[in-house]
């Protein structure tokens, strides 16, 4: 195996650059691996500015660890990351990141609006003073995932689809130009789960670029435009009719899926 990740490596630097130049977001040749074995091997995706792509997978797929590593978080053994032609790391303040909610340790004692304020931390004073017009976002952006009325709670005072708003919250007072979200929907009710989409249709219809880690295979269609399915490697990507299909979903997720699940099945209510 070692020789394999040597040989990804070396086909990640051969890589041209092509459209990464113009994409909004663009993996080369990412591999990362915990230990002996990769969790991600040599993975390219190539995402444009303005569209809604879902990365799909199974679980233990590498999804999370894609977008850790391509946002400088895990440190990749070979491969590279750009936003807007330039390395991701040189553009974090145009780029939100939500992360994937288990993730996240929700016992420290912090407010809604403390944690929305955050995301806004690059805009602050050198004194690190919150001043009214960013207190104004940040209220703002609470309101839009309809917040509001918890501002002032703590948020491990919150039950986990209102933690998850908040975090939207968050990337959305940034006002950042790409949102990499780690599944969003994960956990939230059928309410939660509208507002959120409508908050990102919206964003789409600004011009921003969205890419989201998401599981509910009966939704791809309507949420997004692209796909990535990924497991390890990378399966499939492109339009949503042309990528997402039976065959690509059997690859990606071998004998665990159900034939209701597939694309095309009439899902019974
Ligand atoms: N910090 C870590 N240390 C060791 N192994 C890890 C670590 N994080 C993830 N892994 C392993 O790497 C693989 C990919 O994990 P990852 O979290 O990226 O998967 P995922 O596709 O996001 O899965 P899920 O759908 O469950 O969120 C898994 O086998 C996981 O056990
Ligand atoms: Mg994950």
């Amino acid at each position: 195996m070692a020789a394999e990740l040597q040989l990804a490596a070396a086909e990640g630097r051969r890589v041209a650059p092509g459209d990464a130049e113009t994409a909004a977001f663009a993996v080369r040749g990412m591999t990362v691996s915990y230990g002996p074995k990769p969790a991600v091997f040599s993975v390219d995706m190539t995402v444009p500015e303005g569209s809604m792509t879902a990365v799909i997978g199974p679980n233990g797929a590498g999804k999370s660890t894609l977008l850790k590593a391509a946002l400088g978080l895990q440190t990749p053994l070979a491969g590279r990351a750009t936003a807007f032609g330039q390395p991701v790391t040189d553009v974090r303040d145009r780029i939100a990141y939500v992360p994937q909610r288990a993730s996240v340790d929700w016992g420290f004692p912090t407010r809604v609006i403390d944690v929305v304020a955050m995301g806004l931390y690059r805009e602050m004073g050198l004194l690190g003073r919150f001043g009214a017009r960013l207190k104004a976002r940040a209220a703002d952006a609470i309101a839009r995932v309809g917040m509001a009325e918890f501002a002032d709670r703590q948020i491990g005072q919150l039950s986990g689809g209102q933690q998850q708003r908040v975090f939207l919250a968050r990337a959305l007072a940034q006002d950042a130009d790409l949102y990499l979200l780690d599944e969003p929907f994960a956990g939230v009710d059928a309410a939660t789960e509208k507002a959120i989409i409508a908050v990102l249709k919206e964003l789409k219809a600004r011009g921003k670029t969205v890419v989201a880690v998401h599981h509910d295979l009966s939704t791809v269609t309507e949420y997004f435009d692209r796909v990535v399915l990924l497991n390890v490697r990378k399966i499939a990507e492109g339009a949503v009719g042309e990528a997402f299909t039976a065959d690509t979903l059997r690859a990606a997720y071998g004998g665990r899926l159900a034939a209701a699940d597939l694309p095309g099945a009439v899902h019974a209510i």
